[in-house]
């Protein structure tokens, strides 16, 4: 019995494996955008971590998050445990499922104006938003990651010239949200990273350089930005009850929360992380228990506990 990764990414399973083997996990890569899935047998005995990045399409791999779904459904089917199975999935892959799930829960978000289509509809969407949510606003895909798309748009006629300039970004499934910009107290964002449901730790990411922000070491976006990313030492803030109940509804067994502070000390939390690569100078200065180590054991107890389902005899 084993733990199976799913993923797209040829870096971001090298790490992991790394660590897993280093815990004695015995593991599995289960590549996820080329394949076959035999439906009609049983799902081999194991674990699944679904490690399914919303970015998979910048590396031409179109049909990765396809794949990723129907494997988990099928898993899930079979009675399979899932770390991050579809529910975490979902909201992954939208940031409208993120932000409707956020809002029922009662956790502050940015206001949001969804848009399905393209140029025409967006700009009719920015004039519908601006009354509500002002300027500047800030337009990003639905499906994102590591910050691409990612536009601060100062007024309208900024929104034209860049619609009608061909380096508009790609939204994969044809879906942005117009966005409230939150106007940080510090140049900074916060992300809380939670590993089976407990809380690790937050990082301080700056945004003084713009918006991709992405904390994983080796990251084309970031790699050269050492000090971008700070451990907010000894964070403890109410927001965290919040987030802790959210991801125990959601499914989310491991997943990075980004919120951003006004200066009136307000909080909104914008981003949902499923597959977040620990940042090794992070991980350094955390020490014991850091998020990867919580990570291991994660694995190391679902494995012993799906190794015991399958020990006691059916009725
Ligand atoms: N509503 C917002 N107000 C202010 N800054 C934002 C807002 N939304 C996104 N950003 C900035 O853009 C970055 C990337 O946006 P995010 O929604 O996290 O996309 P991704 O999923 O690609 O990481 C954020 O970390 C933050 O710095
Ligand atoms: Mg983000």
């Amino acid at each position: 019995m084993r733990a199976y990764i799913i993923n797209e990414h040829p870096d971001w399973i090298v790490p992991l494996g790394k660590a897993l083997e280093a815990s004695g996990v015995p593991w599995a890569e289960w590549y996820t955008d080329a394949g076959r899935l035999a439906l009609d047998k049983e799902p081999p005995e194991g674990i699944w971590f679904n490690r399914m990045s919303a970015s998979s399409h910048t590396r031409g791999h179109v049909h990765a998050v396809t794949h990723a779904r129907e494997l988990v459904g099928w898993l899930e089917s079979h009675g399979r445990r899932v770390l991050n199975g579809t529910r975490a999935l979902t909201l992954e892959m939208s940031k409208l499922q993120q932000h409707a799930a956020l809002n029922a829960a009662g956790i502050a978000t940015p206001r949001t104006l969804a848009v399905i289509g393209g140029a025409k509809e967006i700009l009719a969407g920015a004039r519908e938003a601006i009354p509500a949510i002002g300027t500047p606003f800030i337009l990003k895909p639905n499906r994102g990651g590591k910050g691409l798309g990612v536009r601060l748009v100062s007024e309208l006629s900024q929104l034209e010239a860049y619609l009608a300039s061909a380096d508009l970004s790609e939204s994969p499934d044809g879906v942005w949200l117009i966005q409230e910009y939150i106007r940080a107290a510090e140049p900074c964002i916060t992300r809380c990273e939670f590993v089976g449901g407990e809380f690790v730790y937050a990082i301080r990411s700056s945004t003084a350089e713009g918006f991709e922000l992405c904390p994983a070491d080796g990251c084309g976006t970031c790699s050269t930005a050492g000090a971008k990313f700070s451990l907010r030492h000894g964070f403890d803030d109410p927001i965290l009850d919040q987030l802790r109940g959210f991801i125990a509804g959601q499914g989310l067994d491991v997943c990075g929360i980004e919120f951003i502070e006004d200066a009136s000390g307000n909080k909104f939390v914008y981003d949902i992380n499923g597959t977040t690569n620990y940042n090794p100078a992070i991980e350094a200065d955390a020490g014991q228990g850091g998020a990867t180590q919580r990570l291991m054991a994660l694995m190391a107890r679902e494995l012993a506990a799906a190794s015991e389902r399958c020990s006691v005899p059916q009725p």
